[in-house]
């Protein structure tokens, strides 16, 4: 008989075996941050979130340093939207100043931070891109993202996101940074980002509902799988250095694809709908929050993600350190 629980034997017997380990420095944060001063805005369908004004930030920062976590991802809501998403490439908008911010603080220097490229925070239909006649114009809404990152890295981002799935945009993007003098910072673009149900809360959060339709004409099909390796072959041809799979928990072979066939770091973004639906269950005590987290961001690690994106960061980053 094979006996597989010899190794199962002792707390420290485990310990040897374990083929996965969670580390706070592979936990990226998303941060939302706000116009307006004195707030941490609670967003409801996000227990444990704020919208923070920069004046706030700190002690939200704080608790990432203290947790020894290396990397936040910026997510804006402006004051004003309009049709061009405007807010978004504003040298003078709220990430620029959030970004700024951290910068201009010298225990909060050492973070990476990471700006989430997009205009549906901005624009007053709440897509992604330019829109005319209830389309959604591809090619036009580029010069804006890459407007967007370039704004972004003057602030003093060390990293940019496209999240906005226009074709084209990683390319944009790439030669905008580079014409501006920042050839060293990365693109960490989603590449296998779905039209998905789980976004739901992060869109209360971030003010981002389409104002009409969905976003399923640029967003993927999740019933696609074959489909995200072109996406991510297609973005890593056009200049990407970072690979973000999203959401993670129901694309879990995603990730395990994408790791297979390309030699390029991968994030999966556990997003705001996995975290909501933690919550909720944890609340009425029909699970255990702490192993339920620890579970599903190590069965992330096993399927093959480097980082994981997570409003799970500051819970995970002390209980790793607890330790089993
Ligand atoms: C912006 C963007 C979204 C998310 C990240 N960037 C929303 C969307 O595409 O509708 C979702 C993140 C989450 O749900 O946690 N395009």
């Amino acid at each position: 008989m094979e006996r597989m629980r010899r190794l199962r034997v002792s707390p420290a017997m485990r310990s040897l075996v374990r083929e996965n380990h969670l580390r706070a420095d592979e936990l990226i944060y998303p941060i939302f941050v706000m116009e307006g001063q004195n707030l941490c805005s609670p967003v409801e369908s996000m227990p444990g979130i704020c919208q923070y004004s920069i004046d706030r930030l700190p002690e939200e920062l704080d608790r990432v340093v203290e947790g020894g976590i290396l990397s936040v991802l910026l997510f804006g809501i402006p004051a004003h939207k309009d049709e061009v998403g405007s807010g978004a490439y504003d040298d003078q908008g709220i990430v620029q100043r959030a970004i700024r911010f951290i910068k201009s603080q010298e225990r909060y220097r050492h973070l990476i931070v990471i700006a989430d490229v997009c205009l549906c925070e901005y624009t007053s239909h709440g897509h992604c891109g330019l829109v005319k006649d209830g389309v959604i114009l591809n090619d036009e809404t580029l010069p804006l993202l890459a407007r967007t990152a370039v704004s972004y890295a003057g602030a003093g981002a060390d990293m940019v996101a496209p999240s906005d799935m226009m074709d084209g945009r990683v390319r944009a993007i790439r030669e905008a940074l580079d014409e501006h003098g920042f050839v060293q910072i990365p693109i960490m673009a989603y590449s296998a980002k779905f039209a998905s149900g789980f976004y739901g809360p992060f869109r209360d959060a971030a003010h981002s509902a389409p104002g009409f339709g969905d976003r399923k004409t640029y967003q993927m099909d999740p019933a696609n799988g074959r489909e995200a390796l072109r996406e991510v072959e297609e973005d890593l041809r056009e200049g990407a250095d970072l690979i973000i799979a999203k959401p993670a928990m129901a694309y879990m072979d995603i990730i395990r694809n994408i790791t297979e066939t390309f030699h390029v770091p991968v994030a999966a973004y556990n997003v705001s709908g996995e975290y909501a639906m933690v919550k909720a269950a944890a609340a009425n005590g029909w699970i255990d929050e702490k192993k339920i987290v620890m579970e599903i961001l190590v069965g992330l690690k096993r399927a093959g993600a480097k980082m994981i994106i997570t409003y799970h960061a500051l819970d995970a980053a002390k209980w790793i350190r607890e330790g089993e």
